[in-house]
């Protein structure tokens, strides 16, 4: 039986995390979150090729590369980009960047023919057949774990703005539906060393293309795990905390998520002890469009003006170019070792990560990252204002970095200088217990979205906060001028509420680093929780 059509395992629960630098899949036992332990829980090696090397299994390069016969993914397609370099070929690096920051209409147009030399592929069939690819490799690397495929899946997204997020999600799941009849068509080819010839992609394409159920995923439901507002997406912070936030008595958590194309916020707030009721803070999700890409580019440019190179010059645009080819991997040796060298024709420059991090772009970026984070810490601390854990103990916020961009300086100063003084504790990524292998240790805190999109139980939300029900009538719309304190109280009465307890919290849980920053003193009297801490019906209903 097809891919598309075969019955799901319900037992189990997948999540695709397609990301701008690197993807991740997922799955896990569909059993409630603090029950899990290791064993209930599968990162898939959609990075392992047989023929093929790769830095670690867990991850799938987002890489497509298309020579003069095939089409290659992942590592491969990296390697071969690099050959392409002196046939001025490009790999079409970041596919996602066209759901996430590009004009819809860009995806059907022809790709620049350095990237598309056959002029046969639009951005959407690249993604289709990477996806497909992807796909493929999640069924052999479930296999190899012994774990169940297909099983109902969600897909991570990042928290695109309101115009974008319902055409976006509904073009992703079309997506990946094409993908599945892209891989019920080609099966193991699309795994093959030396990738899949342009024959069989585009009669594969032809055929996933004419068909427009696939425009409808509504007319899948069982291929997606629909929560109960009918979405099969997840936004990528509250995956994080689905998964990496245990019970363990009342906490805040506010998680970070630095990826390659966009970084993504969240606050969230634990039930008491012995509920494992997980909340996420309404509106406090925030998304800055920038990110590990982003300082790429920032790196590229910060050694070329520093050489005097004009990359629109004929006579800088080889280095130029190469430079761009290799700056991703650049940035991460920077970051690594502290210094990288280049080669910019006959010149060789070193480049120092703290004059790097000094460049005002640097940080201009730093700062609107940091800007970005700070109006999410607004609701968490708001939250933990209203919810001290006794007299003089202030709840303190816990900051949770994930993403391959959680180590930047600039992002491990949320924990060790934030923006709002409060008392913080740095969190780490809560990996159920038992044996886990090195190679996911390595990489954990980038598996957070794809591991905790595919737990079965999501953080609540709370239902769209009305105006008038914010103590601040002046703010006219929560989702852009955030009111934290009003849309807060809402939310934490609903945990309340839920949970129908009335005692004052208590929270023994202690991460492994504790930075104290600022006032750690509880905060003025007017702040304090309302006396309403106790169960009362609600106006807003909570869902799933
Ligand atoms: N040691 C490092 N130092 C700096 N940056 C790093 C390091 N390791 C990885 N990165 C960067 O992290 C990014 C990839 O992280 P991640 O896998 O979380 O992103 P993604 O999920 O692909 O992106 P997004 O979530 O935005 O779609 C890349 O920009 C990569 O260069
Ligand atoms: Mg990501």
């Amino acid at each position: 039986m097809s891919l598309i059509e075969a019955p799901r395992n319900s037992d189990w629960t997948g999540c695709i995390d397609f990301g701008t630098a690197m993807s991740k899949a997922a799955v896990v036992r569909r059993k409630s979150r603090k029950s899990l332990t290791s064993a209930d829980v599968a990162a898939l090696a959609i990075g392992d090729r047989d023929g093929v090397a790769s830095r670690n299994k867990l991850l799938l390069p987002s890489i497509i590369y298309v020579t003069d016969q095939a089409v290659l993914f992942g590592e491969e397609a990296q390697t071969a980009a690099i050959r392409g370099e002196r046939l001025d070929r490009e790999a079409f690096v970041s596919p996602k960047q066209y759901l996430s920051t590009r004009e819809p209409e860009e995806r059907d147009e022809p790709l620049n023919s350095k990237i598309d030399p056959t002029g046969a592929y639009t951005a959407r069939q690249l993604l289709a057949l990477f996806l497909a690819h992807l796909l493929v490799q999640a069924g052999r690397a479930a296999k190899a774990a012994k774990v169940p495929w297909p099983v109902p899946l969600r897909i991570a997204r990042p928290a695109w703005e309101q115009a974008r997020a319902k055409a976006g999600e509904k073009a992703l799941n079309s997506l990946v539906l094409r993908a599945f009849a892209i891989a019920d068509d080609l099966g193991d080819k699309l795994s093959a060393a030396k990738g899949v010839s342009h024959d069989l992609a585009r009669s594969a394409l032809r055929k996933a293309t004419s068909n427009a159920r696939f425009d409808d995923p509504a007319a899948f439901p069982h291929v997606f795990e629909l929560s109960n507002n009918g979405s099969a997406s997840v936004l990528e912070a509250t995956a994080v905390a689905a998964g990496s936030i245990r019970e363990t008595g009342r906490r805040v958590v506010v998680v970070a998520d630095i990826g390659g194309g966009t970084s993504d916020f969240g606050a969230f707030m634990t039930g008491l002890r012995g509920k494992d009721v997980l909340a996420e803070i309404r509106d406090s999700s925030r998304v800055l469009r920038e990110a590990g890409d982003h300082r790429d580019m920032l790196l590229t440019r910060h050694i070329l003006d520093d050489a005097g190179i004009d990359r629109e010059d004929p006579a800088g645009r080889g280095a130029a170019n190469r430079l761009r080819r290799d700056q991703r991997a650049n940035k991460e040796a920077l970051f690594a070792d502290g210094e990288i060298t280049v080669r910019l024709g006959d010149d060789v420059r070193t480049v120092r990560h703290g004059v790097f991090l000094a460049d005002p772009r640097v940080r201009a970026f730093a700062e609107r990252l940091r800007s970005k984070f700070s109006e999410t810490l607004a609701f968490a601390i708001e939250c933990a204002r209203q919810y001290p854990l006794g007299l003089d103990r202030p709840t303190p916020v816990e900051v949770l970095l994930t993403g391959g961009g959680h180590s930047l300086p600039m992002v491990k100063e949320f924990v060790t200088s934030p923006p709002i003084p409060w008392k913080y504790l740095a969190a780490s990524p809560e990996i159920p217990d038992g044996p886990v292998e090195e190679g996911f240790r390595a990489v954990h805190r980038q598996l957070a979205v794809a591991i905790g999109g595919a737990v079965r139980d999501l953080p609540h939300q709370t239902s769209p906060v009305r105006v008038k029900d914010t103590p601040d009538a002046s703010a006219t719309e929560a989702h852009v001028q955030p009111n934290p304190a009003g849309i807060i109280r809402q939310t934490v009465d609903i945990l309340d509420a839920a949970q129908a307890v009335h005692e004052t919290a208590r929270v023994d849980h202690q991460p492994a680093a504790a930075y104290a920053s600022g006032s750690t003193r509880p905060p003025a009297a007017g702040a304090q929780p309302a006396k309403s801490a106790g169960p009362r019906r609600l106006a807003s209903r909570t869902k799933r």
